[in-house]
């Protein structure tokens, strides 16, 4: 029955207005309410066996490529918070083409939509090779990933049939969250974030279908942008993720140039390229790295940076201060889980500027949606 459009054009658009469906698939039964109302804890049956082994480990390592890739990348300042240990992270190719040092007291985490791309997949067998505990993050029971780490977890995201990954990265983020949860000490210290992390959980459905009533402003601002040769994405922090995620799903759909850049970097090199015309999206939600990207915005705006700024609800005086700038706002949740929301209207626009742009949304030229060769 998913492998229907239902009433949407194209699996694209089906799954990016599905998320608050896949969502909550993803976390059912997976919040624990323990003792009181509120929820305190994750249950991953797939990991119980191995969570002391995890905890124990020196290392966690996330290696993906793609869109899986940065998912990760968007889970990792939470996993280090709570669970203290330090993570890095590898893009598959990359880890094989440096044969980076895995050692066995790493626990290696492959993160993978399909569970068989080709990179992910020897990746695995390298560090499994090297005697690291393997976890496996995949939307797929029974693939390649799923039956060759010593533990996992299904993100139980529903088929996704669009090359480009939406639904599955939002319910990746999800799972890295609960991850992190699992793994953390549950210590009195880490209680009340623990409990406004489970709550944010609870919340996030809600939350993505208010962003998603933004598709009808991500229409106009892509008949905006239909002409443009390129469109960089400013983030930072938890947001980072979401400027890379954000600019690859314009590149391989709408086939325009689009770049992820790390905010921190600006000034590195990517300032050079600002002027009046380069469209600039600015992510600039409320998180502890706000104020950064405050003065980002007022650096850009003083070289003239064309700026579309993407901020919570209610901040467009403070996050833009400038007239000449177009502001974005989203429902703001706890800020290891903004992602999620974030990511939402960048889908759209990508969404539509492919269909403006009149290129095929659902099977891009020359990509494909596993990709089982090197
Ligand atoms: C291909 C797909 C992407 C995906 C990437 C990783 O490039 O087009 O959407 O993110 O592979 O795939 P995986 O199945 O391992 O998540």
């Amino acid at each position: 029955e998913q492998i229907n459009k239902g009433k949407y054009e194209h699996y694209m658009q089906k799954e990016i207005h599905e998320q608050p469906e896949s969502l909550t698939t993803t976390m059912r039964g997976r919040l624990i309410r323990r003792g009181s109302r509120k929820a305190k804890t994750v249950l991953l049956g797939g990991l119980k066996d191995h969570l002391k082994t995890i905890r124990r480990s020196r290392r966690i390592v996330f290696v993906g490529c793609g869109t899986s890739y940065n998912a990760a990348l968007a889970a990792r300042p939470i996993l280090e918070e709570l669970s203290g240990i330090p993570v890095t992270m590898e893009i598959a190719s990359d880890l094989l083409d440096r044969q980076g040092p895995i050692y066995r007291e790493d626990t290696a985490v492959f993160v993978s939509q399909s569970g068989e791309t080709a990179d992910t997949l020897q990746a695995l067998q390298y560090a499994l090779e090297n005697g690291a505990l393997c976890v496996g993050i995949t939307n797929t029971v029974g693939s390649a990933i799923a039956r060759n780490t010593h533990c996992g977890v299904h993100i139980n995201a529903g088929a996704e049939i669009g090359v480009a990954s939406t639904k599955a990265y939002t319910s990746q983020i999800v799972v890295m969250a609960m991850l992190a949860l699992a793994i953390g000490d549950d210590t009195i210290s880490s209680q009340s974030r623990r409990e406004a992390i489970i709550s944010g959980l609870y919340d996030l459905p809600d939350k993505v279908r208010a962003v998603l009533k933004l598709d009808e402003e991500m229409k106009d601002l892509a008949k905006l942008l239909i002409a443009e040769q390129s469109l960089l994405v400013f983030g930072r922090g938890y947001n980072y993720a979401t400027a890379l995620e954000g600019a690859l799903k314009v590149k391989e759909v709408a086939l325009m140039h689009s770049e992820g850049i790390l905010a921190g970097e600006m000034k590195h090199g990517p300032l050079a390229l600002v002027d009046e015309n380069l469209p600039i999206v600015v992510i600039a939600t409320r998180d502890a790295c706000f104020s950064k990207q405050q003065s980002v915005i007022q650096q850009l705006t003083a070289r003239k940076g064309r700026l579309i700024v993407m901020c919570s609800s209610g901040d467009t005086t403070s996050a833009c201060p400038s007239v000449t700038c177009r502001t974005i706002e989203v429902p703001q949740v706890e800020d290891c889980l903004q992602p999620v929301i974030n990511v939402v209207p960048l889908q759209l626009l990508a969404y539509h500027l492919t269909v403006l742009r009149g290129h095929n949304v659902d099977q891009p030229r020359n990509l494909a949606k596993s990709v089982t060769t090197q």
